[in-house]
C-alpha cells in the first residue's frame, strides 16, 4: 500500500524510481492524505508540465512552514525569489538575470577550465580520486564563489553550510535538522553580512558589489533580500552542480557502452549532459501551492494545498520518454524538466552545462579505465535532491 511507503529508507534513496514508477501508475496526481506530508503528489511529465506553467501555482510555501523558533530560516526562505510573492520574484530575478545569460557565463570559461585542470593534476599521479570532494565541490563552489566575489579559498565553508540548510526545505526535515539549519543559516548570514559591508566599503568588479549598488539606487533591493539573494545563489550554484557532474561520471562508470560511445565522439558531450540530467535528475523535488481552486485532468486541487512536483519522475515518465530507464546519451530532443519550467526555471542553467561540459570532457582527455570503488556510489539521505554524498574512482592517467 502506497500509503503506508516510507521514504525514509535507504533503498529509496538509492533508487526512488520503482517507488515513482508505482505512484504514477496508481495515478500521476496522487492525493495522500496518509503521507506525512499531505497534498497532491505529481510524478507525470505532462502534469508536472501543466503546473509549471500555470501562473496559479505559487512557490510560496503556506504560512506557516516554519514556527517561530526558525525565524531566521523563514524570514531567509521568504526572501529570496525562488520562495517570494510573483510580484517580488519579477523585481528580484530581473536584477541577477543579466549575471547568467550564455554569453556573460561563458566569459567564466578559463576560469572553469583552468580549476578543472588544476584539480585534475592534483589527483592524476594518484590514479584515485573522491569524485564529490576532489572534483565536483571544488569545482563548483570556486566558480560561484568568484562570480559572487567572496574568497574562493572560503569555499570548504559552503560545503556543510549548504548540506545543512538544504534540510530545512526537505520532507526528511525533522526539530533536530531544523535545529542545524538555523544554526548554519545563522553563520551563512553572518558571513554575508561582513562580506557586504567590505564591499560597501571598497566595491569590487563582482556580482555582490552590482547588487549593493542595487540596494542604494532607488531602494531596488532590501537589505533581508540583498542576503536572500546571495544565500540562494551560493546554494543553487553549487549543490546541485555538484550532484549533476558526479552522477554524470558515476553513470558513465555504471554504463561502459555509454561511456565508450562518448570516448570515440567527445561531439556527444551536449546531449550527453542533457542525458545526465533527464536520468538522474540534481533536484528531484519542488514545490507549488495553489493560489485558487485549480482542476488539472481530473484533478480539483484547492486553495491553499500543497502540488509537489517530483521531477526526477516526470523525466522517467515513459509516457514520454522512450526507454525511460535507460541512459542514452545520443537522446534529441530531450525535453527534461531538471532545471523546472516558466517563471521560476533555473536561472543558472547556462552556467551548470558549461561546467560539467567542462568537468566531463577533459576528465575523459586525461583519464581511462575509470572504475568506482563502491560499486553503488553512496547518496544522501534527502528526498529533494540525488546527492552523491561520496564516490571513490580508481583510473589511469595519459601520459603527457
Ligand atoms: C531554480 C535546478 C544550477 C540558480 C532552479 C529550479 C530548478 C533548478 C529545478 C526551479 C525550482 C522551482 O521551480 O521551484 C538546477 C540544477 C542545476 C542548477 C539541476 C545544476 C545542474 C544552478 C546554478 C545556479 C542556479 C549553477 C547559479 C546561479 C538558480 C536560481 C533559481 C534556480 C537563482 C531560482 C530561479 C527563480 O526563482 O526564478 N534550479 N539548478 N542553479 N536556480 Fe538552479
Amino acid at each position: 500500500n502506497i500509503e503506508s511507503f516510507s521514504f525514509n529508507t535507504s533503498e529509496f534513496f538509492q533508487n526512488p524510481y520503482p517507488f515513482y514508477e508505482e505512484m504514477r501508475s496508481i495515478n500521476p496526481i496522487y492525493k495522500s492524505t496518509l503521507l506525512k506530508y499531505q497534498g497532491w503528489y505529481i510524478t507525470g511529465y505532462e502534469e508536472t508540465l501543466k503546473v509549471l506553467k500555470d501562473s496559479r501555482f505559487h512557490s510560496r510555501p503556506p504560512i506557516p512552514a516554519f514556527s517561530r523558533n526558525y525565524e531566521n530560516i523563514r524570514r531567509i526562505q521568504e526572501n529570496m525569489m525562488l520562495f517570494t510573492t510573483p510580484q517580488h520574484h519579477r523585481r528580484l530575478r530581473s536584477l541577477v538575470t543579466k549575471f547568467f545569460t550564455p554569453n556573460i557565463v561563458n566569459e567564466c570559461r578559463p576560469f572553469i577550465e583552468e580549476t578543472v585542470d588544476e584539480l585534475i593534476d592534483q589527483v592524476s599521479c594518484r590514479g584515485t580520486m573522491e569524485v564529490v570532494s576532489d572534483y565536483a565541490f571544488p569545482l563548483a563552489s570556486s566558480v560561484i564563489a568568484k562570480i559572487l566575489g567572496v574568497p574562493v579559498k572560503d569555499y570548504s565553508l559552503f560545503k556543510e553550510w549548504t548540506a545543512t540548510f538544504i534540510q530545512s526545505i526537505d520532507f526528511t526535515r525533522s526539530p533536530k535538522t531544523l535545529g542545524n539549519s538555523r544554526k548554519a543559516t545563522e553563520e551563512i548570514i553572518a558571513y554575508f553580512k561582513k562580506i557586504i559591508r567590505e564591499r560597501e566599503q571598497e566595491p569590487k568588479e563582482d556580482l555582490i558589489s552590482k547588487l549593493i549598488q542595487e540596494k542604494q539606487r532607488e531602494e531596488k533591493l532590501s537589505y533581508d533580500e540583498l542576503i536572500a539573494t546571495c544565500v540562494l545563489l551560493l546554494i543553487a550554484g553549487h549543490e546541485t552542480t555538484v550532484n549533476l557532474i558526479s552522477s554524470s561520471i558515476f553513470l558513465l562508470i555504471q554504463n561502459p557502452r555509454q561511456l565508450e560511445k562518448l570516448q570515440d565522439d567527445p561531439e556527444l558531450i551536449t546531449t550527453a549532459i542533457e542525458e545526465f540530467l533527464r536520468f538522474e535528475s540534481p533536484a528531484q523535488l519542488i514545490a507549488r501551492t495553489a493560489s485558487e481552486d485549480i482542476i488539472i485532468n481530473e484533478a480539483v486541487i484547492r486553495k491553499g494545498e500543497q502540488v509537489y512536483l517530483f521531477l526526477g519522475a516526470a523525466n522517467r515518465d515513459s509516457r514520454k520518454f522512450r526507454n525511460s530507464h535507460q541512459l542514452e546519451i545520443t537522446r534529441n530532443p530531450n525535453p527534461h524538466l531538471a532545471f523546472g519550467h516558466s517563471r521560476h526555471f533555473c536561472l543558472g542553467s547556462s552556467l551548470a552545462r558549461l561546467e560539467a561540459k567542462i568537468a566531463i570532457e577533459r576528465l575523459l582527455q586525461n583519464v581511462q579505465n575509470l572504475q568506482a570503488v563502491d560499486g553503488n556510489g553512496h547518496y544522501r539521505k534527502i528526498i529533494g535532491f540525488k546527492s552523491l554524498v561520496e564516490l571513490h574512482v580508481t583510473f589511469d592517467s595519459y601520459p603527457d
